[in-house]
């Protein structure tokens, strides 16, 4: 059963997504007896919302990324098993079989082989007037087909995704040499580049379907899962709206990923122009101005001098780094219930060859503010795929991250 639950997290692509036992295991120190709900900040693809669901905890959500909508509502399709694949089935059939065309910018032409463009603009013409479209105006997604919309949607990006030319095994839209080749390869052995979009949307569609039939019959534990993408906590004054039990998140690490570039073209095929695409780039932490705030934490103040010694540039993403996170944990903190639970997970990034004690420096600022550390725990980075083939501030990488709990004094 763990090992099925783990393969639905795994749905669809996320960098940097929780270990599920993170979050599992936080969950099971809060107190949430007066159903009050749990909090994550930055969701991503909402591994908490998830693990929150199965043991029948209430949560709510938020991330930048739109994304974590219909991730999900995936997710929680294939545990309340709401979605017969037979719909999906039809879904690719008719799509392409689709005799409409959307409109595709030329910048993201460029991404695709042009013997398939014309398939693509069918196949999400036909997603956008049958199952999923992007409302402008509230910024939300909105589920036509709503019982399997998500999931098609899922399978849709992932073989739009896999005849892109962007390199099969890097987060972000990059070109390789190596993904031409498989392309080529794929060509060889399927006939055509439309062949491959087919087989890996029903690649995907086969293990979902796996995946439906080996869960348990009935789900015994009711939730209520709040999730919402595009918030953006620097300006949202008002949100969470309510008290919570307790906050278990993992903000983003100074410049390790960059979210939105990402998913850029995913977003676009769901709806999103490539302007909203731009404007919420520019609202990603830490690649955006942040005014500054109050850090009680000398360790803050000690590397800030360090990395000032390196540039201009990396003092200026260390500042917005730590005035954005603080800005926003302080924010949701006041929500946060006498005796709640505050409990992040973050790697150590390096910056200009300096590694940054991200974990220590927001604990220090937490204990003068009235926390009490409950437990550290050092996760070593072994297996994840964290930033690989990237070329920029974080040439070594994370050696490791960590997991703080601390407690609100009452
Ligand atoms: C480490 S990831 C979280 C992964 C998540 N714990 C999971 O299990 O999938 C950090 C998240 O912060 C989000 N983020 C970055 N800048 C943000 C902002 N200004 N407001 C809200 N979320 C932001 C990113 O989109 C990303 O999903």
């Amino acid at each position: 059963m763990q090992e099925n639950i783990d393969r639905i997290h795994q749905i669809y692509m996320y960098p940097a997504r929780f270990k599920p036992e993170i979050p599992r295991q936080v969950l099971k120190m809060i107190n949430t007896h007066n159903h009050l709900p749990v909090l994550d900040p930055f969701a991503g693809s909402g591994t908490l919302a998830i693990e929150a669901y199965l043991q029948g905890i209430n949560s709510i959500s938020y991330d930048l990324n739109p994304i974590i909508e219909i991730l999900v509502d995936a997710k929680i399709k294939i545990l309340e098993k709401d979605c017969n694949p037979k719909n999906i089935e039809d879904h690719i059939k008719k799509a392409g079989e689709w005799n409409k065309k959307r409109d595709v910018d030329e910048t993201v032409q460029e991404w695709y082989p042009q013997e398939v463009m014309d398939y693509l603009a069918t196949t999400w013409s036909y997603m956008e007037e049958n199952v999923i479209r992007f409302d402008h105006k509230s910024k939300k997604f909105e589920l036509i087909d709503r019982r399997c919309g998500s999931l098609t949607s899922i399978i849709m990006l992932y073989a739009t995704r896999k005849i892109s030319y962007t390199d099969n095994s890097i987060y972000k839209y990059y070109r390789s040499k190596m993904k031409k080749q498989w392309l080529d390869s794929m060509k060889e052995k399927h006939g055509s580049i439309i062949n491959i979009f087919k087989h890996y949307a029903h690649w995907k569609l086969n293990q979902i379907t796996r995946l439906l039939k080996q869960l348990p019959e009935k789900r015994n534990k009711e939730a209520i899962v709040d999730v919402r993408g595009y918030v953006d906590l620097l300006v949202e004054k008002d949100l969470p709206e309510r008290e919570i039990a307790g906050i278990i998140t993992s903000p983003p690490y100074l410049k390790a990923h960059e979210y939105i570039r990402s998913f850029k073209y995913d977003l676009y095929w769901l709806g999103l122009t490539l302007e909203e695409i731009r404007d919420l780039s520019r609202r990603e932490i830490p690649y955006r101005p942040t005014p500054s705030t109050k850090i009680n934490s000398t360790t803050y103040m000690d590397y800030k001098k360090r990395v000032m010694e390196k540039g201009v540039n990396l003092l200026r993403s260390y500042e917005n780094y730590f005035n954005a996170i603080i800005r926003i944990f302080d924010k949701i903190t006041d929500k946060l219930i006498p005796n709640g639970i505050f409990a992040y997970f973050v790697g150590s990034p390096m910056l200009g060859g300096i590694e940054i004690p991200i974990n220590k420096i927001l604990m220090e600022h937490y204990v003068s503010k009235g926390y009490t550390t409950i437990d550290i725990r050092k996760d070593p980075i072994r297996k994840r795929r964290l930033f690989k083939g990237r070329n920029n501030a974080n040439p070594q990488g994370i050696p490791s991250e960590y997991l703080v709990i601390l407690r609100k004094n009452e």
